[in-house]
């Protein structure tokens, strides 16, 4: 279990930093995407990534998880990464909720007792998410959007709203290898190697429980 007290700090530190959360507009996490998005579909999700530029075994994509994200600035910190079952190859977190802009991991049996909760994206960041004890009242980042899509079966993953920005890439962080959701990969962000980087868009997948 790491140190919770100093975990806890550097999480407040980091939600203090966020813009006022009480005056945020109704769907601002949509803003600018197609009609039909929204900050908070009834229903929960997988998530699947899709090749835009390499070719897919089927038209669904591969299935997404949480594994571990960058080392953060504080060893005490635990941070996870949207990641591809491939690489990681469990699933304690089984599906997704968005709520108001804010994606949700939800803790499977072996996380019992634990939240995960979403904080802002930075341009060439990890999709990432800070794993603590649950907390009753989160300020996570009002970030996401299950953006409307025409031409596909599913909604996509928007952050930032922005759906058409996502890349898979291969980590260098972690203890073991794994293949980790970037926000606007660049070549400057050391916790992935640049140059495995491919794109993809993150379908939403229905969940049925
Ligand atoms: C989605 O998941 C949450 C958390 O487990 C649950 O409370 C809620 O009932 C689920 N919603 C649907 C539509 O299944
Ligand atoms: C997308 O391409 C990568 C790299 O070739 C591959 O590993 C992955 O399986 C592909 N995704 C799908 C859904 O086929
Ligand atoms: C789709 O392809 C991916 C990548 O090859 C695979 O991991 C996944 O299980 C497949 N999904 C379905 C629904 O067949
Ligand atoms: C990477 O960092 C350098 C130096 O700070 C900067 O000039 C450059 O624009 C950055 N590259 C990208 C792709 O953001």
């Amino acid at each position: 279990m790491f140190a919770l007290v100093s975990f806890l700090a550097l999480f407040s530190a980091s939600v203090s930093a966020m813009p006022a959360l009480s005056v945020r507009q109704n769907g601002a996490s949509c803003t600018g995407l197609a009609d039909g998005s929204t900050d908070s579909p009834a229903y929960n999700f997988t998530l699947a990534a899709y090749n835009t530029t390499l070719s897919n075994t089927n038209s669904t994509g591969a299935p997404l998880v949480l594994g571990w994200g960058p080392a953060g600035t504080s060893p005490a910190a635990s941070e996870w990464a949207i990641s591809t079952y491939a690489a990681w190859h469990s699933n304690e977190w089984p599906y997704f909720t968005l709520s108001n802009g804010a994606l949700f991991p939800i803790p499977g049996p072996d996380e019992n007792g634990l939240g995960a909760y979403d904080f802002t994206v930075a341009s060439g960041a990890e999709v990432a998410f800070y794993v603590t004890e649950h907390e009753s009242d989160p300020e996570p980042a009002l970030i996401y959007c299950a953006s409307a899509d025409a031409d596909s079966e599913y909604a996509k993953l928007a952050v930032n709203n922005d759906a058409d920005s996502l890349s898979l890439c291969q980590a260098t962080t972690a203890a073991w290898p794994n293949t980790v959701l970037v926000y606007e990969a660049n070549s400057n962000n050391t916790n992935y190697d640049y140059s495995t980087c491919y794109p993809v868009q993150v379908n939403i997948v229905p969940y049925e429980a």
